[in-house]
């Protein structure tokens, strides 16, 4: 006799800075495709290059698509928005209010300060126009049974500090960016929970204990997406790292904004838990 089907879930990189396959473009941005037996999600839509180009190579059928999540209104997250839309059309496309705010990054460039626009590139009625029907959120908010979404995450921990080179207009004035709209995407399966994490600017273990809080769980099986550990100092990052191992994690599958230096940290302590999250990058997990 036949077993019973096993209900999967498979989770893949759509958008990253680096190709980690033989195919797909690498752009500076994040995306994931989130395939389940109650419909395909899309978290992040890069920032328009290579999103249609990937779904292609990658066979994911962006027409498919339920729902689309963005983590917040950075153009390397929302920037592909439009893309997706002309083939999908209308679609609920969830997120927090501030997504649509202006935003900017001050750099240091050869000892001049530059200034670069890297909010949302396109207006609210331009992609509704296109499809986009804007559900919006503030708090944890479940989705559909077992897909949620973290809304605002309280900032505890003493040593993620806000990106000083970030900033934002409020109330008619530019000031440092405290990204009220950085959101993660939890999904509940049986082997624990996974998390997927846009730029993780509230700080990754702030994120980390407002879903163990949210959800009463606190065993995760992966933890997917940026983390912008790479804009940390050392010891901001050691203390990450610290609180990382002191936690429930059975595989950690960063990408994008972690950069580098902290990916390597986070092998070392890792091992084989640890895994770059490339451009089509796959996580299958039994739900
Ligand atoms: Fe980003
Ligand atoms: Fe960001």
């Amino acid at each position: 006799m036949m077993g019973k089907k096993k209900r999967m879930m498979k989770i893949t990189i759509l958008c990253e800075n680096t190709v980690g396959k033989l195919i797909g473009f690498g752009e500076h941005g994040f995306s994931a495709f989130i395939e389940t037996e109650g419909g395909n999600f899309l978290f992040d839509t890069g920032s328009g290059h290579s999103v249609v180009a990937n779904s292609l190579t990658l066979n994911k059928d962006l027409r498919s698509l339920k729902k689309i999540f963005l983590s917040h209104g950075h153009y390397d997250h929302s920037g592909g928005l439009p893309e997706v839309l002309k083939i999908k059309g209308q679609v609920d496309v969830h997120v927090h209010p501030h997504v649509f705010l202006d935003r900017i990054a001050v750099q240091k460039e050869n000892g001049e300060e530059k200034k670069r626009y890297v909010g949302i590139p396109y207006k609210r009625g331009y992609l509704e126009t296109l499809g986009a029907n804007f559900i919006l959120n503030h708090t944890f908010f479940e989705i559909e049974k077992g897909v949620y979404l973290t809304g605002e995450v309280p900032r505890k921990t003493s040593f993620e500090k806000p990106d000083q080179r970030l900033f934002a207009e409020m109330d008619g004035k530019m000031s440092q960016d405290i990204f009220l709209d950085d959101q993660s995407l939890i999904l509940d399966t049986k082997k624990g929970l996974v998390l997927i994490l846009g730029c993780a600017h509230s700080g990754m273990i702030n994120i980390l204990h407002h879903v163990i809080h949210k959800t009463g769980k606190d065993k995760f099986h992966a933890i997917l997406g940026g983390t912008h550990l790479d804009f940390l100092t050392q010891e901001q990052l050691e203390e990450s790292i610290k609180a990382l191992k002191s936690m429930k994690i059975e595989k950690i599958g960063v990408s994008h904004c972690t950069g580098m230096r902290a990916a390597f940290r986070l092998h070392q302590e890792f091992g084989d838990r640890f895994f770059y999250g490339s451009v089509g990058n796959v996580l299958e997990i039994e739900r």
